[in-house]
């Protein structure tokens, strides 16, 4: 039988090959440097304040995370204003099993929100990864016709969607539909998504229909990974224009934001002005910065002022290009809270990819980005 794998390696290898694109020259302290303590000394402005002129701040989390008595949901309540579920919203953990749906991590994270006066970002409807296979294969393993495929496409988003009108408010309609390495760029779509071979491209638009139909309120967005590079972001550009000249309701495109310490700042400019010409809001919604130059860099499990240095100088770019962009910029959410937790960890190497450390506390990259707000 012909079964489709959850397949982020290609995902992995692109950020590790991102990384390694630039070395710009540094002058650091020794890698086993204790980071420096001076800077915690400083009170932590809760981000949700920090950014309160700007844009909401979001987190993505589990349901073990969204309970106030743990510190992850303490840490939520305190600084952030808006959650996504990490994995428990996606199709393969509302309806794994065609017809049964699952709603209670999704709704617990729901209420938590509620509770705690955030807001949802909803993830994901319509994705070629974590899905179940029965959305793309039959009995016997073959492809379902364009038909089957789309009219359980259309009742997925359907029930979840309603389900969450009113709270749930902006959607990642369709997740990861561009073809995500090529230098000439002539292969738009990603055409070994099952969606794709089923459907062709305009799987995107009819996702998209659903979604609003369920929910006219709800603000849909397309979201990808690698967006900023240049081989890339003319494929989202041409497409979100392509839905739009159709009528197609689409408001906002969400940039992952899986960068790096040696992200291009001019890459993140460029695409941000090249979007703003598609008159859609713009949602960072996966940002994590792992504190490594490159993929061949030997892997470490303790954070140093190395690190720290690095993280420092790209985070203060990164925000620094947001704010200036914050007319244009209506969410930016981290894909976790803090260093404890976080997707791109490996047992030899963890990532630190956040401003929060792995006990939850401010890092010193956390007063880097505060002081950058402050002097705004
Ligand atoms: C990741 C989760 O963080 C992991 O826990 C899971 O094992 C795989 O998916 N792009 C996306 C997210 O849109 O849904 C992915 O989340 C990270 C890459």
């Amino acid at each position: 039988m012909k079964r489709y794998c959850i397949n982020l390696l290609p995902v992995m290898a692109l950020l590790l090959l991102g990384l390694s694109c630039t070395s710009p020259e540094e002058i650091v302290p020794e890698l086993d440097d204790p980071i420096e303590e001076d800077d915690n000394v400083e009170v932590a402005i809760p981000l949700k304040e920090l950014f309160k002129d700007y844009f909401p701040i979001g987190a993505a989390v589990t349901p073990q995370q969204a309970n106030l008595g743990t510190p992850h949901g303490q840490a939520l309540r305190e600084h952030f204003s808006s959650i996504t579920a990490e994995n428990v919203m996606k199709p393969d953990a509302l309806q794994r099993v065609k017809g049964q749906y699952t709603w209670g991590n999704a709704d617990q994270l729901v209420k938590f929100a509620k509770d705690n006066g955030m807001l949802v970002r909803g993830h994901c409807l319509t994705w070629h990864a974590q899905s179940p296979d029965w959305m793309f294969y039959d009995e016997n393993g073959e492809l379902l016709s364009k038909e089957v495929a789309l009219a359980q496409l259309e009742e997925h988003i359907t029930a979840v969607v309603s389900r969450y009108k009113g709270d749930v408010y902006a959607w990642d309609v369709v997740n990861e539909a561009m073809f995500d390495w090529d230098p000439e760029g002539v292969i738009e779509y990603r055409e070994d998504s099952p969606w794709y071979q089923m459907i062709g491209e305009t799987y995107i638009d009819s996702a998209f229909v659903y979604a609003h139909r369920a929910d006219p309120d709800a603000k849909l967005f397309y979201n990808d990974y690698n967006s900023i590079f240049s081989w890339k972001r003319h494929k989202i550009y041409n497409m979100v224009k392509r839905l739009k000249d159709n009528g197609i309701p689409i408001h906002g495109i969400g940039l992952q934001g899986h960068w790096n310490v040696n992200t291009s700042e001019s890459d993140i400019r460029t695409t941000l002005d090249l979007f703003r010409t598609l008159d859609v809001e713009i949602q960072i919604t996966e940002l994590d910065v792992p504190v490594y130059l490159s993929g061949d860099e030997p892997g470490a499990v303790e954070y140093n002022s190395t690190f720290s240095f690095r993280q420092k100088a790209a985070y203060s770019m990164i925000f620094q290009v947001l704010l200036d962009y914050s007319d244009l910029i209506t969410n930016v959410t981290f894909w976790g809270i803090g260093d404890d937790h976080t997707w791109l960890d490996r047992p030899d190497r963890k990532a630190f990819p956040f401003l929060f450390d792995e006990d939850l506390k401010p890092k010193p990259v956390y007063f880097e980005v505060q002081k950058l707000v402050q002097n705004q």
